[in-house]
């Protein structure tokens, strides 16, 4: 079918953004105007996003990297609104979801063929502006004045539309449910695939995961598919212990529930005669990404570092971990290529192999943005999920 001009094409579009102005405070629901894309970009309808952790991070001052006034999110699932010059791999109404790592298929990463950190707009991205050096994103305050705004992680999905590159988006089916699938633009691609792609943990595997949020969910959920035999879940919030089995888990340790002298590590070794053959870090704590690490078994036990420590923290363990035969990986995005693979995990999703609405615990109203991330710091949310235009 050919694809039909949208009105709204070629202009700015006025809408309602949640906007950080600075860190350590509430989100601002703002008008915001949204420009044009230009050459080789796409303009999206937001229509839900997610809320991850990794907003709440930046949000909370702990990305040195984190820029202010700002539009944080980056869990969306789009239509798109209009593209510009030369955008060939993607059409007016189709269903995107946009990609924090984004896939050009031709930097020197992505012809690799070993990792999914494409390279080819970091510097940009990383300095919150598109690729030709400046935003499409600008508050417009009642009194008329004008504030630009920074993207970020090249989404900004707190926004009713969003500007990126159009490498920077995956083409989905149209008809899987978008205020489902835009948690498959962060959560639960990066558990599911830190298990497949980056350990790729095989049948029979004993598996201990740190931190069940969204993340840790999703890292077991793959593990009980790839059958493993021991799916430890580990979370300082009891409240977590029903979903997480309900998800795989064969079993559940409160590290603050354990008898004096016992930690989370020493218990996971004793259940697994000597040590776990694969773990995965899903908090952002260096102590826990040691632990998970040390808990591995001797000589092949494989640790998963996914969760995002605070700017200027360090990890260490003694050597001789490593010498004995222990390794440390890390995962961003699960290992995805989003272009290439987030469509199929959408169709995995439409024919009940993979499991997404279960993730979500809550719908907000844009409005309602900053109860969501309460939700989340309370702990009693997997994934709240926002809607732009309801
Ligand atoms: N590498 C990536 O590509 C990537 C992508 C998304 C998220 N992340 C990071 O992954 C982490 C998890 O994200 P999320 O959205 O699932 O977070 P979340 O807040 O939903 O979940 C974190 C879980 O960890 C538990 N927890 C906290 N402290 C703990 C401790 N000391 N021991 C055991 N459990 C503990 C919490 O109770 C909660 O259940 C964050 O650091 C996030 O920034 C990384
Ligand atoms: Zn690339
Ligand atoms: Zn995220």
């Amino acid at each position: 079918m050919a694809a039909t001009a949208s009105s709204t094409a070629g202009a700015p579009i006025m809408t309602k953004a949640a906007v950080a102005f600075e860190p350590k405070a509430p989100l601002e629901i703002c008008d915001v105007e949204v420009a044009a894309p230009k050459a080789g970009e796409v303009r999206v309808k937001v229509m839900y996003t997610g809320v991850c952790h990794t907003d709440a991070y930046t949000l909370g001052g702990l990305d040195s990297e984190g820029l202010f006034p700002c539009v944080l999110g980056h869990e969306g699932g789009c239509v798109v609104e209009s593209v510009g010059e030369g955008v060939t791999s993607v059409a007016v109404g189709d269903h995107v979801i946009p990609l924090y790592i984004p896939e050009c298929r031709d930097c020197k990463f992505c012809s690799s063929g070993k990792t999914n950190l494409c390279s080819k707009i970091r510097a940009t991205q990383g300095s919150g502006v598109m690729p030709d050096g400046t935003s499409r994103l600008t508050a417009v305050k009642a009194d008329g004045s004008r504030v630009p705004l920074y993207h970020f992680m090249g989404v900004s999905s707190f926004c009713g539309y969003a500007v990126m590159p159009e490498i920077s988006v995956a083409k989905v089916s149209a008809s899987a449910p978008l205020d489902k699938v835009c948690l498959l633009g962060c959560g639960i691609t990066t558990g599911y695939g830190a298990v497949k792609n980056t350990a790729k943990v095989e049948a029979g595997s004993n598996v201990a995961v740190f931190g069940c949020g969204a993340v840790g969910l999703a890292a077991i959920m793959a593990a009980k598919e790839v059958g493993a035999a021991k799916i430890i879940a580990v979370d300082i919030n009891p409240g977590k212990e029903a979903v997480c089995r309900e998800f795989g888990a064969t079993d559940f340790v409160n590290p603050k529930a354990l008898p004096e002298g016992k930690t989370a590590g020493s218990t996971i070794i004793e259940m697994t005669d000597g040590g776990a053959d694969y773990t995965f870090e899903c908090v952002g704590h260096p102590a826990l990404m040691r632990e998970a690490l040390e808990c591995c078994h001797k000589g092949w036990g494989v640790s998963t570092i996914i969760g995002v420590a605070a700017a200027g923290q360090e990890i260490s363990t003694r050597p001789f971990q490593l010498v004995t035969g222990r390794e440390w990986k890390g995962s961003a995005f699960g290992g995805v290529k989003g272009r290439t693979q987030l469509p199929g995990m959408v169709e995995d999703y439409m024919a009940g192999r993979i499991k997404v609405d279960e993730f979500v615990t809550g719908k907000f109203p844009l409005s309602g943005i900053n109860d969501a991330f309460t939700e989340m710091h309370e702990g009693r949310a997997i994934r709240s999920v926002v809607a732009l235009h309801e």
